[in-house]
């Protein structure tokens, strides 16, 4: 019961194929090398027959002493023979050969099948990836809306603050973004007391080691900044001069708050290029006891090319 199991050694069919014909090439190079000597043996044998001993010495064919010609005979059919075992004979025979060669053929193709299914799958992958990408390209920047409120000479603020305070485009602010990913230059970001509520905050700085409160995204360029905030239907862009600046030919929207006044500052919002937006739509506020300044809300949507 707890006896060794006997090992069978396993011969491949072709290991032995093998073994046999290197067998028989060994006698057929043996008969080869025993047919030299007798000839030799003969021809010595013949010669002294013929021309000592004397026998059928009257003999001849062409002018040759028949041992002559006997031997040539002989070294005819050795020759034959060498050519048969040294030159003629193939490798395991040719059906052998054909064999092996079918069999090398149906393996490569069995490889080169392999890797077309790798190649396929792994092209069908990129094109996947591709269509993504793209898909997430248009469907990301027909959603980014830049919100804003400039000044009648387009100031948006000085000393890294606001220069106003009107409660209802605050408001508006609030109500359009709550829920969303604002995305800021990291001065805007500064020019907060703390992180507003129910927004996921994405901070663009190029400082590598820039340090904010918990849940705040900090990334590296506007690109990273919409990539960040992918998961959002409508990400906004919130400021300041620099940012804006940059995501105008990224954005699709644009909620601006024209406050109608000229102010000083040192932060501006570019021009809205008319032939680049359109306008959507314009409410007046005018300025009352909460407003010392009267305003428009103003939506534009980007022309589509
Ligand atoms: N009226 C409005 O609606 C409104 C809205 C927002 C802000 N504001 C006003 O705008 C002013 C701030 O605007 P701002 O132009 O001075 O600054 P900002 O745009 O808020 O921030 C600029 C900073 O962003 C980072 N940054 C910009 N481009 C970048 C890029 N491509 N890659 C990586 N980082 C990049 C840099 O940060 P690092 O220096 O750290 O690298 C740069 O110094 C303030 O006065 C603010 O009150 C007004």
């Amino acid at each position: 019961m707890f006896g060794k199991k006997k090992h069978h050694t396993q011969i491949d069919k072709e290991q032995l194929e093998l073994i046999e014909y290197a067998q028989s090439r060994i006698r057929q190079k043996k008969r080869l090398r025993t047919h030299v000597l007798l000839f030799f043996i003969g021809g010595l044998f013949l010669f002294l027959t013929n021309t000592i001993l004397g026998v059928g010495n009257h003999f001849k064919l062409f002018n040759y002493n028949w041992h002559v010609i006997a031997t040539f005979v002989w070294l005819f059919f050795l020759t034959y023979h060498a050519f048969n075992v040294l030159i003629g004979h193939s490798f395991m025979g040719k059906s052998w050969e054909k064999k092996q060669l079918e069999k090398l053929v149906a393996k490569q193709q069995i490889k080169i099948n392999t890797l077309k299914k790798g190649l396929d799958k792994e092209t069908e992958m990129m094109l996947q990836s591709q269509a993504e990408k793209a898909t997430f390209t248009s469907e990301q920047s027909s959603n980014i809306t830049i919100i804003v409120a400039a000044s009648e000479n387009n100031v948006i603020g000085k000393d890294n603050q606001l220069i106003w305070h009107l409660r209802d485009d605050l408001k508006r602010f609030k109500q359009l973004t709550n829920g969303h990913c604002i995305i800021m230059g990291r001065k805007t970001f500064e020019s907060f007391p703390k992180p507003l509520p129910n927004r996921t905050h994405i901070v663009i700085t190029r400082q590598t080691n820039y340090q904010v409160p918990e849940g705040v995204i900090v990334v590296h360029s506007l690109e990273d900044a919409i990539d960040a905030s992918k998961h959002d239907s409508q990400p906004f862009v919130i400021g300041g001069g620099e940012i804006y600046k940059q995501a105008m030919s990224m954005a699709h929207t644009i909620e601006l708050t024209k406050v109608h006044h000229q102010f000083e500052g040192d932060t501006f919002f570019p021009e809205v290029d008319a032939l680049k937006w359109t306008e959507i739509n314009q409410t007046f506020h005018d300025k009352d006891g909460n407003h010392e300044h009267a305003f428009s809300f103003i939506s534009y949507t980007k022309n589509i090319v």
